[in-house]
């Protein structure tokens, strides 16, 4: 990513204080979604990261990495598999709970949707704990396929989730914007 690429899509980022609840900065996305040449540069750094990995699938992450993940699976030309939270898929899921800073929660994928040779590169705009994209990894390995590697918008380094992501990482990629 260039930095000039790089400034302009961290300039259509809104940071939002005391959201969802007091103490927490929200990272908004929408400035970036309603700006078309911020949005098609974004789904070309991803893209690239796609081919450079060999990526075969591509998974989005509930709900925001949805809207980043589809267009790069279109511009890619592979498929575009959902990670949702549990009990929205309507078929036979895969299902994986994971630790939160309160509580757990549980992600779930169509096992249908991913198979041995599929190689999958997940995209999410944010990695914050990386509690989300350590479960999503479990889900990929679980249904038979590789992990091609894990591509963010963003990294909130100060919650580590670069650390814990690593072990399940394997060696595989983690890359922010
Ligand atoms: C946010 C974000 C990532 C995840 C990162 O989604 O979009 O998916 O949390 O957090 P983690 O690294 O600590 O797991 P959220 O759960 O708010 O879901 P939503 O997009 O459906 O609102």
């Amino acid at each position: 990513t260039t930095t000039a690429v790089r400034e302009l899509l961290l300039s259509r980022i809104r940071d939002v204080a005391d959201h969802p609840k007091p103490g927490v900065v929200f990272k908004d996305i929408t400035p970036l979604l309603a700006d078309p040449e911020a949005f098609a540069a974004l789904t070309g750094v991803f893209a690239e990261q796609c081919v450079r990995h060999g990526a075969t699938k591509i998974v989005g992450l509930e709900a925001r990495g949805f809207i980043l993940a589809a267009p790069v699976a279109v511009s890619a030309g592979i498929g575009f598999v959902p990670v949702r939270k549990a009990g929205k898929l309507p078929g036979a899921t895969l299902r994986q709970a994971y630790e939160l800073e309160y509580g757990t929660a549980e992600i779930e994928v169509h096992a249908e949707d991913l198979a041995a040779g599929d190689r999958v590169l997940v995209i999410d705009d944010v990695l914050a704990t990386g509690g989300t994209a350590e479960a999503s990894l479990d889900l990929i390995r679980r249904a038979g396929a590789e992990v091609a590697g894990v591509s963010v918008l963003m990294e909130l380094g100060f919650l580590g989730g670069r650390a814990r992501l690593e072990p399940a990482l394997r060696g595989a990629p983690l890359e922010a914007v």
